[in-house]
């Protein structure tokens, strides 16, 4: 209803066109500067399969270096001379350019703007191994024209289309057999390498007469060498691919050219031969391979070598499978987190900057160009097409969540409602007001189709997980009677995955609920510590429990369910509880705390994981372990191309890489979920690769593995090392062999404790239950009370053994023994402990570890080399407290 003027009406249209200008213009430039999905025509009317079509079979494809600095706005083709001359330069280069191969970029790794790079980000890593995936990106694009130009999404759709590229049927394989595999593989190897493998043997042996010291190979020059190999294999077999189907019409034309090749290939190792020098002077080198070839040296020469081999191959898969896991999660799980988005954009937006200062010592930033087999892949969701290749082992079903009144609920419960708890977190997703408990995914996120970040939005609520089987019944009862105790009010949710009884519910839920007021003597000297409304009002008895059964039978595709067990239920649990902030527990740990104080510590607080280390024993773990982890971490690409920063001293002077055995106790852990949603997923997926899995006991290094491994080093270590709790020894018990006393204190017990590292006292947490002997129905008493070296207070009885380790583990003291920074043990002259800890086989069924306060003693006149742990007196208020803990979960009257 507006009446314009004439004018105005002019007005109005010159604007509309200048408007209109104005974005044309922009979209011109864009389309010129960010062709990123550009659509060449040229490449609409060709096709690869045309034996006919010269388009793929002759042109070389463009190089984005020469066509990108091209005014005329014409990508393709660029002048064929120009192109040519890069590629024979580069064919001058040796190993690494095969005619017919289009490598158009040497070796990004030999590039000066990588070098730069790394200079500038002060990047270094002593073996850099990095995923193929990277080598293909880089074939095909200059290192800057990428850095330079893409943002980060853009960058991950690069590399999963290189995925693609490379193998259209790529999957990740949970099956998959890392083992060295003897038979045929072995010939075939033998063959192919047999020149190469007579060569080094000739070598080695000329050396050894010569009685020159045969250096080893360092692990660096193993690994150049070996990708070098790699990368040489792989180039002959393409070419054989390229050479079996090339058409008809290109026969002769090709076949002179694989003469040629095959000429190179033939001289090659004679010219390198001359390189090394003949063999002896007066032989001929056919007759010293002869003089060889069959002893059995040789053949176990050759088996060695095939072995580097096959574990390199296995190093690289592994890297490769690694690398799309993390990025996977990074680029398409959480995409979507504000965090990220700001820290990733930063990054890129200085990474541009520092590109442009390298490259104005050249030129440009050159243009970024879709390749042309870039460009035959259509433009997909990365997110969607590949969640099912990197997770073939979900099946993409919830769990199912069963409340202790038998009420089923097909997504994550919400907390808040339920237990009309207002501090219980809800999912990130929702907002308080449309909060509902029967609401299955939030209904904004309802759209989406990634499942895994469905379900980052869907969890919520803070409580306790368990995974259980039944034979853990006993146990958990045990431990929900000892919740009621601490006055829990966390849901704790029981993960089970193949089956759970009924029977072991009903004990489980009877437990939780029934009355329970019929407390111990014990309370008496305590009960005042507890708040006035500790006791239910109605039944005077503890506080009920929120029990919840999450059975995750169905999250696992059928295929893999066989993957899953022991341990790796517990990782299951882990992801597939519904909470947001979990405390994930065994059945057998025994809190001394209410279980909301664990989500308070300041570790917590700041990281968003809380772990706890193990007894510092000293028992050796193969260097090699720390090393082969370091090695298919991250690489400095990965940290270029997507930030992911590479490992640092915090997670590489870990213990576990000086050669300790156990560095981690697994019986609680502590994970915000949305702080480490990635990290999670990798610590479970560690699970399907063998080589991975077995850098840990159980579960028990595989979380900060796993943290480390997604580039999240954002976690947290409680400071003391395990402690010894219960009892000290008498001193007089264990004298000196000159029978004076010993300056270090013992306390010898089958419990791991934990200790608050907030006031180095508070006892947070032990394992093994809360007998004395957790073992004990496994003890063979007749032989334990023979050896008389232990438990000298007791008499020596079956009937006192048999009652002590039954009764509740009496806690008086805790010591945390010290540890060697070195992890050395400290020797010296006066009978003391070298170490901190021992354990003495003949009692608790090989389970009872004695620790020491101190280590160490006069080396000498002159020298001492002591050192003191942390001794920890608990007074009677606390200890009364631990004894009625004691007493609930054992059932003492
Ligand atoms: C591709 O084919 C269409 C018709 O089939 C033709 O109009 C067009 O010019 C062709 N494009 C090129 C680049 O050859
Ligand atoms: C890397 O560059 C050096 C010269 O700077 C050259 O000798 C070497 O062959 C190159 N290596 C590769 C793998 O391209
Ligand atoms: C680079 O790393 C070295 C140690 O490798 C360190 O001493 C130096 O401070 C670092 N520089 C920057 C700018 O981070
Ligand atoms: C990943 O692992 C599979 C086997 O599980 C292997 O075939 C593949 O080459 C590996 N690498 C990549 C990039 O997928
Ligand atoms: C705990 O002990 C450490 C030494 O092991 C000390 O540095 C720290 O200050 C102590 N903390 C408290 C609260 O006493």
């Amino acid at each position: 209803m507006i009446k314009l003027s004439s004018r105005s009406r002019k007005k109005v249209t010159i604007y509309y066109a200048s408007v209109a200008l104005w974005a044309l213009l922009i979209l011109t430039w864009y389309h010129y500067n960010y062709n990123y999905n550009y659509k060449s025509e040229t490449l609409l009317n060709h096709s690869i399969y045309d034996m006919y079509d010269d388009h793929y079979n002759n042109q070389q494809p463009s190089s984005p270096k020469l066509s990108g600095t091209s005014n005329t706005g014409k990508k393709f083709p660029p002048s064929l001379a120009d192109t040519a001359t890069e590629t024979d330069s580069l064919a001058e280069n040796g190993d690494d350019a095969v005619d017919g191969d289009d490598l158009l970029f040497p070796n990004f790794k030999n590039t000066t703007v990588y070098q730069n790079l790394l200079d500038d980000y002060n990047l270094s890593k002593q073996i850099d191994f990095h995923s193929t995936v990277y080598d293909s990106i880089f074939q095909h694009h200059s290192m800057d024209s990428v850095l330079g130009n893409l943002n980060f999404q853009q960058r991950c759709d690069l590399f999963f289309k290189h995925i693609f590229l490379n193998n259209p049927n790529w999957i990740f394989d949970p099956t998959e057999n890392y083992n060295v595999v003897w038979g045929a593989p072995f010939e075939t190897y033998k063959k192919m390498h047999k020149e190469e493998l007579e060569k080094a043997y000739a070598k080695q042996l000329q050396l050894k007469q010569q009685q020159v010291p045969i250096k080893e190979p360092t692990e660096v020059e193993l690994h150049l060498k070996l990708q070098r190999l790699q990368r040489l294999e792989r180039q002959k077999e393409q070419a054989l691919k390229v050479q079996n189907a090339q058409p008809m019409k290109q026969q002769n034309q090709q076949n002179q050219q694989n003469q040629k090749q095959q000429q190179g290939g033939q001289n090659s190792p004679v010219q390198q031969q001359n390189q090394y020098g003949p063999l002896q002077n007066n032989l001929n080198p056919r007759d010293v391979v002869a003089s060889f070839v069959d002893t059995p040296d040789y053949k176990e020469f050759q088996r060695s070598s095939y072995t580097k081999w096959k574990s390199h191959e296995s190093d690289q898969k592994i890297v490769d499978n690694v690398s799309v896991l993390r990025l996977y999660n990074k680029c398409y799980l959480s995409n979507d987190e504000p965090k990220q988005q700001q820290q990733t954009a930063k990054f890129i937006k200085q990474q541009k900057s520092v590109i442009r200062q390298i490259d104005d010592d050249r030129s440009q930033i050159p243009k970024f160009v879709t390749s042309e087999p870039e460009q035959r892949i259509a433009d997909v969701d990365f997110s969607e097409v590949f969640q099912r290749r990197v997770y073939p082992w979900l099946s993409y079903e919830l769990p199912v969540f069963e409340r202790w009144t038998g009420e089923i609920f097909n997504s994550p419960p919400n907390y808040r409602d339920i237990l009309n708890d207002p501090t219980q977190p809800l999912a990130k997703s929702y907002s308080s007001s449309s909060s509902s408990s029967s609401a299955s995914w939030p209904t904004s996120l309802k759209q989406s189709n990634n499942f895994l970040r469905n379900f980052k939005h869907a969890c919520q609520g803070k409580g306790i997980v368990l995974s259980i089987a039944d034979k853990h019944v006993e146990y958990t009862v045990s431990l929900i009677h000892l919740l009621r105790a601490l006055n829990n009010k966390l849901p704790i949710q029981i993960v089970y995955h193949d089956n759970l009884n009924d029977d072991t519910k009903r004990q489980i839920v009877t437990a939780a609920r029934e009355d329970f007021s019929h407390l111990p003597q014990s309370f008496q000297k305590i009960a005042h510590l507890f708040p006035s409304d500790y006791l239910d009002p109605k039944s005077k008895g503890l506080p009920k429990q929120e029990v919840w059964f999450v059975n995750t039978a169905s999250v696992i595709n059928e295929r893999y369910k066989s993957q899953f067990g022991g341990f790796a239920n517990k990782l299951l649990a882990t992801f597939f509880n519904s909470f947001n902030e979990m405390m994930v527990i065994d059945a057998d740990t025994v809190m001394m705390q209410d279980p909301k104080k664990y989500f308070q510590l300041q570790g917590y607080k700041d990281t968003g994981t809380f772990f706890f280390r193990d007894r510092a024993v000293i028992q050796n773990r193969h260097l090699s372990d720390g090393q082969f982890f370091h090695k298919i971490s991250q690489s400095t690409v990965d940290s270029l191309m997507f930030d992911v920063p590479l490992l640092t001293d915090f997670t590489l002077r870990r213990d576990y890489f000086r050669g300790l055995l156990h560095t981690m106790e697994s019986g609680m852990v502590l994970i915000n979920r949305p702080l480490h949603f990635n990290s999670i997923l990798m610590v479970v997926h560690m699970n399907f690769m063998h080589p991975l899995k077995r850098l840990s006991y159980g579960d028990k290094e595989l979380y900060w593995l796993g943290f480390a491994l997604a580039g999240d080093e954002n976690y947290h270590f409680n400071k003391h090392g395990a402690a010894a709790i219960g009892e000290m020894t008498n001193p007089h018990e264990r004298p000196r062999p000159d029978g004076t006393l010993h300056n270090s204190k013992e306390l010898c017990s089958p419990h791991p404790g934990h200790i608050s590292e907030e006031n180095n006292h508070t006892l947070l947490w032990i394992n093994s239950g809360f007998r004395f002997c957790h073992q004990a129905p496994m003890v063979n008493f007749n032989k334990e009370i023979t050896f008389g070296s232990r438990l000298k207070s007791l008499p020596q009885t079956i009937e006192a053994f048999r009652a002590f380790y039954y009764s509740p583990l009496r806690i008086k003291t805790a010591i945390v023994p010290p540890q060697d920074p070195e992890i050395h043990h400290r020797r010296n002259i006066q009978d003391e402990p070298t170490h901190g800890w021992l354990m003495d086989q003949n009692y608790c069924q090989k389970y009872l570890w004695c620790g020491y306060s101190s280590i160490g003693g006069k080396v000498n006149d002159h020298e001492d080399n002591t050192m003191e742990g942390l001794v920890i007196e608990y007074g009677p208020k606390e200890r009364a407290m631990f004894d009625y803990l004691g007493d609930i979960w054992i059932g003492v009257e």
